[in-house]
């Protein structure tokens, strides 16, 4: 089968170009596995005229605010909303939108208090149509792969990108194939794929032996492949962190801090921080923090042990599943991205993001585990003094808490930890435990529960 061209008639070619991040080479369509055809590396998006015409920063914002008035399908998205910072469409229906982003940024208060930053905020993606940042990226994606021509798109996945391309292919007219690690995804996720039609394959390996099996199938079957190697997910996924600024009526954050599994989430952010600056949107770069599950530390370890200059893969294993990677594919921009904004890179325990995962639950939020090592790195940077007590600290909660019920029950029941060489040590966690209490159905049990919960 020969490949079909990832760009289409319809889409406004010099709008926008894909460069190579590691050679610079510049081209107006990209391979379908979406790399380099010099150098192998992968690609990204650029706008090369923004370099003749800057766009005017005051007008973008008000145009940004004006369109959330408008009763528009594009301009409701709150992805598209800024389109004029992503790949152009030619009309507005083009767009495959189930109104996307407009996430909350919420306050932290009690978290504030645990940490003692006081201006400690929540940027909450796991509030989009399926429950994860997935869909910011997929909006857009998912729309070019139409364009492209595709009837077919792809993804491995830990199980939240799945779930969100199968919503958006559906939407879309489009059929879905999911490639995920058998038995290592949560249910909630795998249930979302089947509910919106997709085909999965639950694959006897790992996240990183399903990703290894699309690149090699996208260039033997005219398959779209939807993994955030692909460009137009990292463009989508930008619009998170101008939603954010435009929150903070763009006045930068001192820290972002982003968890880090494939690396593609903190490179859209990344991106977007660079961009916002250099069409002065903002006056400063936040400093963006990746932080990862100690099982699964490639980054950390890249930056520790090779400086950066080469992936260091491990073999992960976090109960925080969707961050279950070891090979992450956009390792090399998330290194150029804390590079450039002065970020920092820490890894968390099991113990540790299961604590924090409890604190924000009962902020009344609640995330699913891979958001909450946000809130325990932060504790870390804060020990290290990278991060200042005075300082204004944003948190990316990637997913929704009901992502992975069977995580939440264990810790509450008290079995997360049974039979791990965690068990002993997770007693620590027994304060924030609130296990479901089965009583007689009478009154009195009810109200002697009440009077015994008022005490403790
Ligand atoms: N948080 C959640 C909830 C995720 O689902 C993921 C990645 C991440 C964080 C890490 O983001 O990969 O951009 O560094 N989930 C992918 C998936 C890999 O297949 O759903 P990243």
């Amino acid at each position: 089968m020969s490949p079909l061209s990832t760009s289409a008639p319809g889409v406004r070619q010099a709008a926008f170009r894909f460069r190579c991040i590691a050679c610079g080479t510049l081209n107006d369509s990209a391979s379908q596995d979406f790399r380099c055809a010099h150098c192998g590396d992968l690609l990204e998006i650029t706008y090369p005229r923004w370099k003749e015409a800057s766009p005017d920063a005051a007008k973008l914002k008000s145009t940004w605010r004006n369109r959330r008035l408008s009763s528009e399908p594009i301009d409701q998205s709150g992805v598209w909303r800024f389109r004029d910072l992503l790949p152009a469409l030619e009309s507005g229906q083009q767009a495959i939108t189930l109104g996307e982003g407009n996430t909350p940024l919420y306050e932290l208060p009690q978290c504030a208090r645990i940490t003692g930053v006081p201006r400690l905020f929540a940027k909450h993606q796991g509030l989009n149509p399926t429950g994860s940042f997935k869909d910011a990226g997929m909006t857009v994606a998912a729309t070019f792969a139409r364009l492209a021509g595709f009837r077919w798109v792809a993804c491995a996945s830990t199980g939240n990108t799945s779930a969100s391309m199968a919503a958006y292919a559906a939407r879309g007219g489009l059929r879905s194939l999911v490639l995920v690690p058998d038995g290592k995804i949560s249910w909630s996720k795998l249930s979302q794929a089947l509910d919106y039609g997709a085909v999965t394959c639950q694959l006897r390996t790992d996240f990183d032996g399903c990703l290894r099996l699309l690149q090699q199938l996208v260039l033997r079957a005219p398959v779209y492949q939807l993994n955030s190697i692909n460009p137009f997910r990292l463009e989508g996924q930008k619009t998170l962190a101008l939603e954010l600024l435009e929150q903070l009526d763009w006045q930068p954050p001192d820290h972002i801090i982003v968890p880090g599994g494939n690396l593609g989430n903190s490179s859209a952010i990344g991106k977007a921080l660079g961009e916002m600056h250099g069409l002065g949107l903002i006056s400063r770069l936040p400093k963006l923090s990746v932080i990862q599950a100690e099982g699964a530390n490639a980054l950390v370890r890249t930056l520790r042990e090779a400086g950066g200059k080469r992936l260091i893969s491990v073999q992960a294993e976090t109960r925080a599943t969707a961050v279950r990677i070891g090979n992450p594919a956009s390792w090399k921009k998330a290194v150029n991205v804390l590079e450039a904004t002065s970020g920092a890179c820490e890894q968390v325990t099991e113990i540790e993001i299961a604590q924090a995962k409890a604190e924000i639950g009962a902020e009344g939020i609640g995330c699913e585990p891979a958001s909450a090592v946000t809130l325990a790195g932060l504790k870390k940077l804060l020990k290290q003094g990278f991060v200042k007590p005075e300082e204004s600290v944003i948190l990316v909660l990637t997913g929704n808490l009901l992502k992975d019920p069977d995580f939440t029950l264990g810790f509450h029941r008290g079995d997360l930890f049974r039979g791990t060489p965690d068990e002993s040590a997770s007693a620590r966690l027994d304060p924030w435990r609130r296990p479901p209490i089965v009583l007689d159905a009478t009154l009195d049990a009810v109200i002697r529960t009440l009077e015994q919960a008022e005490k403790s």
